[in-house]
């Protein structure tokens, strides 16, 4: 079976760093705060070009601090993609906000800048782009929406680390980015962890202050927060990664030039829209196509593993009913939720598997499975 992530393969090639790396916590006994969560938060900060990275417990947990450390609460309004993880919208509600979709654009699947502004109300306090697949949204012409309207941009790159935007890496550019180092994600941990990356020295205390019972020093209280900090043995195994995490993205990247080579003329499958922008990390490589669900049967019946992210948007989860979107709303995501099918990606993936999945979608299409 060709799995959609293995995340056996670079874990046995990183055996010994990642072991080594364990034993030093242990030896230390050091399991909360401390020396690898700083050392890993300025290592990930330098590495985005983002003047400060706070370690969390998860990307849920980064995109929750973010929401709170912009000042978003109960009656504010929050815009977001209806495409995306339901972290995205849960991370607002858990603010105390209400999420507000607005449909995507059809090439990237992200965010389509030009609708934001028909959805703006007074109560609009902020707008959390997704950087879907590992490609960042388009954020400039976001954050003209938002410096218009005096809203600010909490980027979820929670699919994206390592991806770039004009050149430049996303976590740089973003008033709060925040990631996931879930472990299928590309930069990946041994279990839950995340971060928020920002240039805004008073966001990033606050992070930091609500990641740990809102606490200034041992007993003293200045608000109420959380228990979202990120394991000492999670930052040293992330330190360990994160050399590594530019060669994987290209190593993904070059795994996705091969994909599109062989699918580009198949008929009845669109290829990933890379836009101009962007410069992605495909922590998915998703296709659109027809007849989506036999072909994803069709692979799984010749050992291929594939996903579906998402087969139903937000807006239409029984857990936003109380939004009180429906059908049509949101037409692009909806189509985008029929049509997507994600086939294997991760660094190890070898050529002959990838040309082996390639001719299987062909196949399948050409009607010689
Ligand atoms: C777009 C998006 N947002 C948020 C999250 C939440 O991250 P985590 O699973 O680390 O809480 C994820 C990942 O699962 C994601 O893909």
């Amino acid at each position: 079976m060709i799995p959609l992530v293995d995340l056996k393969k670079q874990t046995r090639q990183l055996e010994r760093e990642i072991q080594r790396a364990i034993g030093d916590v242990l030896a230390e006994c050091h399991y909360v705060r401390g020396k690898w969560i700083e050392e890993f938060e300025e290592a990930f900060a330098q590495y985005c070009g983002g003047a400060y990275a706070s370690a969390v417990s998860s990307g849920t947990a980064a995109l929750h601090l973010a929401l709170l450390a912009a000042g978003v609460g109960p009656e504010d309004e929050v815009v977001t993609s209806p495409y995306t993880f339901i972290a995205t919208a849960e991370a607002i509600t858990a603010a105390g906000a209400r999420p507000v979709f607005v449909d995507i654009h059809p090439g990237p699947l992200t965010i389509d800048p030009e609708k934001i502004e028909g959805v703006v109300t007074r109560r609009t306090k902020s707008i959390v782009p997704v950087d879907l697949y590992g490609q960042p949204a388009d954020l400039d012409a976001i954050r003209e929406v938002a410096r218009v309207r005096g809203l600010m941009v909490i980027e979820d790159a929670c699919q994206a680390a390592g991806a770039q935007y004009k050149g430049r890496p996303i976590g740089a550019t973003s008033h709060l980015t925040c990631f996931s180092f879930y472990p299928s994600k590309t930069l990946g941990a041994l279990g839950d962890a995340g971060a928020v990356v920002t240039n805004d020295l008073k966001a990033a205390a606050h992070v930091r202050l609500r990641r740990d019972h809102g606490q200034t020093e041992p007993g003293v209280h200045e608000v109420e927060g959380y228990n979202a900090r990120m394991d000492s043995i999670q930052a040293a195994v992330l330190l360990v990664k994160l050399q590594h995490l530019s060669r994987w993205n290209d190593a993904r990247r070059r795994h996705a030039g091969q994909y599109d080579e062989l699918l580009t003329d198949v008929e009845g499958v669109q290829i990933p829209a890379v836009m101009e922008y962007a410069n992605p990390v495909y922590a998915l490589y998703t296709i659109r196509v027809r007849r989506r669900d036999r072909l994803q049967a069709h692979l799984h019946q010749r050992g291929i593993s594939t996903g579906v992210y998402y087969p139903i948007p937000l807006h239409l989860q029984a857990a936003y009913r109380y939004l009180g979107y429906k059908e049509g709303d949101f037409p692009v995501a909806e189509a985008a939720a029929q049509e997507t099918l994600s086939l294997p990606m991760y660094p190890e993936l070898s050529e002959d598997e990838i040309s082996y999945v390639a001719e299987s979608v062909r196949a399948f299409y050409q009607g010689t499975p």
